[in-house]
């Protein structure tokens, strides 16, 4: 069934239906006003996102099942709408969850996440649904670092290699850092000669007037 011009098929009903996290939790459900609309989401499943060439290691399909069997704090089923591509295929997996009527008359917008990729969350996803989602309750932590927006830009080449080039040389400045504190910490003379201002001259001094007392000691 196509729904919009994005729109390759619409996933729900009760087919496929895995028992949602609300449910299995045994949360309590209540009665809301019929007139609000459930929250909605848009999953990408284009020519990166939903594809085990771009995106390996995840099932795919498992993570669209689990998608479509979350359920709101009313128990209402949310439609999970399939699209072809958002635009922002370096980010797939990518899924858009969309307020619901309530959500977004309490200025409640749909929210992009990318690298959607992990069961965990799915669990994320499925909490703050069942809380409300966009405009009732705010994007849960573990969700934050995958938020996006469909103006996303792909980081160039350059600045990558840029980032690349830094993070090299703070590892390069560590390994150092932490030499010269292992070379600070060492036993012996070795340490001692090498610490501020002990020239290797005056170190030498040093050892041979040690030598020196010793041998007057065991006269
Ligand atoms: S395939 Fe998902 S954003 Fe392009």
């Amino acid at each position: 069934m196509v729904a919009r011009s994005t729109c390759a098929f619409t996933v729900g009903g009760d087919s496929g239906h895995i028992a949602p996290r609300s449910a299995r939790k045994g949360r309590e459900k209540v009665v809301g006003d019929p007139s609000d609309k459930p929250c909605k989401l848009v999953v990408c499943r284009g020519c990166c996102c939903g594809t085990k060439k771009k995106v390996p290691g995840v099932d795919h399909k498992a993570q669209l099942k689990r998608l479509s069997g979350i359920e709101d704090h009313e128990g209402r089923s949310v439609p999970v709408r399939v699209s072809k591509c958002l635009g922002i295929c370096f980010k797939a997996n990518v899924v858009v969850v969309q307020p619901s009527s309530k959500g977004r008359a309490d200025g409640g917008r749909p929210v992009w996440l990318g690298d959607f990729t992990e069961d965990r969350l799915v669990d994320e996803l499925d909490d703050w649904i069942f809380r409300g989602g966009p405009g009732a309750a705010p994007v849960p932590e573990p969700l934050q670092p995958h938020l996006t927006s469909k103006d996303a830009k792909k980081p160039k080449k350059k600045k990558l290699k840029k980032q690349l080039k830094r993070k090299r040389k703070q590892a390069e400045k560590d390994k150092k850092e932490k030499k010269a504190a292992a070379s600070k910490g060492g036993k012996g003379d070795k340490g001692k000669a090498g610490e501020k201002g002990a020239s290797p001259e005056k170190a030498k001094g040093g050892k041979a007037r040690k030598a020196e007392g010793k041998k007057k000691k065991k006269k």
